[in-house]
């Protein structure tokens, strides 16, 4: 097996025409990591991933395999494995020549080739299929020889851009797992492009938070998800209430929080700011609806009442939207337990939280 590759970028850029599609990128990823790069469409996930591989040139920076510089080096010597976005099988191969060529291209042995060939078949479920032609197969079929073909030459380091993006719901999940499974058991360096913030979280050792170019946070699942940095990333991960309001009081470890919406909330401030925001001042905060629970008597602290105005039955969770005042909702998750009562529609309830399960949030 190869070895699997260390990757650094510093200061990499690229613009087509005004697009600043990704702005001095710092990377550093290392061996056997499964990195994530996950944002919205358009936000520079697909230039940054080809820079990698070398089928897109940087305007300027550097990247590092190892301690190499590979800037001009040509993707088929870069001992990467790339699958596209838009599986680019070749129309006029069947699907053992598609996967084979690139066995070929290296010079393996023919006997060693076809054993090589139908594992990798079986790996992404198309055992039998092998001589069917692209336009033969459906999307998702086409998107797993993809898989397939880049797999087959253990890489030093694979480069996936949405490579399970065109699967139902049922067989990613499946092909995740796997992909997963071979990953750790190869070791070999991934790089994955998602717009699926739960794929990420799930698959990730790190991920990298895109928009408009730049990489906004970088981070483990939890950080990301726990320890937002902004208000986008906090908003594009997982699912937010987002709040803005007036610091009216400050202690030792709890700011005091008010807005029209909600009064004296209390927020612990110090695994977000290495000293106390000033009082008089704004903060933007975030918390998650599956932190905010019912209460069932009158709480001393963080107190708000509300009116259900919808819910939703997901069978191992409840999701509501909880009107706190005539423009602003809060939207609650809670577990279906047979200890949790159900909340119905225009129901006055009473919510509360902790102060350490608010995530304050910067510009
Ligand atoms: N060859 C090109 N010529 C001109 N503009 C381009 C080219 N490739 C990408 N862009 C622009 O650069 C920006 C980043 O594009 P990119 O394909 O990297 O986004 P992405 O994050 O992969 O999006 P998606 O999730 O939709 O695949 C976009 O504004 C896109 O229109
Ligand atoms: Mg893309």
């Amino acid at each position: 097996m190869n070895q699997s590759i260390e990757v650094r970028t510093e200061n990499l850029r690229k613009q087509f025409g005004d697009v600043q599609a990704v702005k001095d990128a710092n990377l550093h990823i290392a061996k056997g990591e499964f990195y994530t790069f996950l944002g919205p469409s358009g936000c520079g996930k697909t230039t940054l991933l080809r820079m990698l591989a070398g089928f897109t040139s940087a305007d300027s920076g550097s990247i590092y395999f190892d301690d190499q510089i590979v800037n001009d080096i040509p993707p088929w010597k870069r001992n990467v494995g790339m699958v596209f976005q838009n599986y680019a099988l070749w129309p006029h191969m069947n699907v053992f020549e598609n996967i084979a060529f690139g066995l070929r291209e290296r010079g393996i042995a023919k006997s060693e080739i076809q054993g090589r060939v139908e594992r990798s078949l079986k790996m992404v479920n198309l055992e039998g299929h092998d001589k069917r032609r692209p336009s033969q197969l459906s999307g998702g079929q086409q998107q797993r020889v993809a898989l397939a073909r880049t797999l087959v030459t253990e890489p030093g380091l694979l480069l996936l851009d949405e490579p399970l993006s065109n699967l139902d719901a049922k067989l990613r999940v499946q092909m995740r797992e796997e992909l997963l499974r071979l990953q750790r058991e190869l070791g070999i360096t991934t790089i994955y492009v998602t717009h699926d913030q739960e794929e990420a979280l799930i698959t990730s050792t790190r991920i990298a938070v895109m928009s408009e170019g730049e990489i906004i946070q970088e981070g483990t699942p939890r950080e990301i998800y726990e320890l937002p940095y902004t208000k986008s990333v906090a908003d594009f991960v997982g699912t937010s209430n987002l709040f803005s309001a007036k610091i009216i009081d400050v202690s030792q470890d709890l700011l005091v929080l008010s807005s029209d919406e909600i009064k004296n909330l209390q927020v612990g401030w110090q695994n977000f700011f290495s000293q106390a925001p000033p009082i008089g001042s704004l903060v933007e905060f975030n918390i998650r609806p599956e932190l905010i629970r019912f209460s069932k008597e009158d709480e001393i602290i963080n107190r708000i009442l509300g009116t259900v105005e919808s819910t939703a039955y997901l069978g191992s969770q409840i999701q509501y939207v909880v009107a706190i005042s005539k423009s602003k909702v809060l939207k609650v998750n809670t577990l279906n337990l047979k200890t949790n009562r159900f909340y119905e529609l225009g129901e006055r309830v009473e919510l509360t939280f902790s102060p350490h399960d608010i995530a304050l949030l910067h510009n």
